[in-house]
């Protein structure tokens, strides 16, 4: 389970990401009871490219300097997600190893950089949060 993670300066943001986590943390108990894996995975994945999407259009429309870079790193975890869904599903030891050593701190140290830049620099061009 992940109880904390970084707040940005953009606050839908930070909502986006509040809710990452409560997805991820349902995909979390659904691995560690052997339970639902491929319903939440499925839930998971779909949260995780409306998370990057309203994050790509956001940097696209307000012509983020960073903007390459950041849908590459989101294109590289979708890809890396879509890859495990195809074929991993069905092993537990690989999925709880993905997430707690590869995934989890992926996105801890995404959020603490990319995004937070990236929120940065939408707080500072006041990119309206409705
Ligand atoms: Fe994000
Ligand atoms: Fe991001």
């Amino acid at each position: 389970m992940i109880n904390e993670i970084s707040k940005v300066a953009y606050e839908p943001m930070n909502q986006i990401h509040e809710n990452e986590v409560k997805v991820l943390n349902e995909l979390l108990e659904a691995i560690e009871n052997n339970q639902n894996i491929k319903e939440k995975f499925e839930l998971f994945l779909d949260d995780v490219k409306n998370h990057f999407n309203f994050e790509q259009n956001l940097m696209e429309k307000y012509n983020f300097f960073a903007k390459l870079p950041h849908k590459m790193e989101h294109d590289r975890i979708v890809r890396e997600l879509e890859e495990i869904k195809r074929s991993r599903l069905d092993d537990i030891d690989f999925l709880k190893e993905y997430f707690y050593k590869h995934f989890i701190p992926w996105l801890d140290n995404h959020i603490k950089t990319m995004d937070t830049v990236t929120a940065g620099y939408f707080d500072m061009i006041n990119v309206p949060t409705n």
